[in-house]
């Protein structure tokens, strides 16, 4: 763990993080893989702020896992319960969310992200991320015949998206997970104790 810089007149950079939030909560997104539970758990810890895994909520909300929910309803059916979800979780803020890699494709989901939290993509190439996922076989998207060409696709056709959704990009990879989350810190403290961004102009 890397100690922060210390803004002036501030207890510690933690501290200020969490005082320019108020009720605004820190989202990460990004790609099956990327390490947005793994990193948002360390970030919540650090904080001392609620982690809050999407997905499980989903999955608790519906009483089902997220692959029967695929394949019993089908994605559709998913991403309006996930777009649900991840409004009622951003009205309790401040938390720390871990979305799900596709819940950013909805633009009403961008437009809460945007208004009632600061973003983080977590931003991984292919191969992490066919490292990490090919561990598991509980993502619906990927149980497909060729799981890298799906992972090749699915980063071409998302990154634009993330990168629209994103106030911050930090480049997740194979350091430790504590690493990352001190980079998150960092540019959170830069972000947010910046005067712009503490105290944002309405939008035209
Ligand atoms: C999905 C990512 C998964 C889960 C679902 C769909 C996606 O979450 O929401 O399988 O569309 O990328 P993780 O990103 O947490 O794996």
């Amino acid at each position: 763990m890397t100690a922060l810089p210390v803004p002036a007149g501030k207890e510690t950079a933690e501290a200020a993080i969490v005082a320019a939030l108020g009720s605004r909560s820190i989202v990460l997104v990004g790609m099956m893989g990327a390490g947005k539970s793994t990193v948002g758990r360390r970030l919540a810890t650090r904080l001392n702020l609620p982690f809050v895994d999407a997905d499980h909520e989903i999955e608790a909300a519906a009483g089902k896992s997220i692959s029967d929910i695929f394949a019993e309803h089908g994605e559709g059916h998913f991403r309006d319960g996930e777009a649900k979800v991840i409004a009622r979780l951003l009205q309790n803020g401040p938390v720390v969310l871990a979305t799900g890699g596709g819940a950013v494709l909805r633009e009403d989901t961008r437009a809460r992200i945007r208004q009632q939290a600061i973003s983080i993509w977590l931003k991984a190439d292919a191969e992490t991320i066919l490292r990490r996922v090919r561990r598991r076989s509980n993502r619906p998207l990927l149980q497909t015949g060729d799981q890298a060409e799906t992972v090749t696709r699915l980063i071409a056709e998302r990154e634009p998206i993330y990168s629209q959704a994103a106030d911050i990009i930090v480049v997740s990879r194979e350091v430790a997970h504590e690493r990352i989350a001190d980079e998150c810190l960092a540019a959170l403290c830069d972000r947010l104790t910046s005067s712009a961004a503490a105290h944002p102009a309405p939008s035209p």
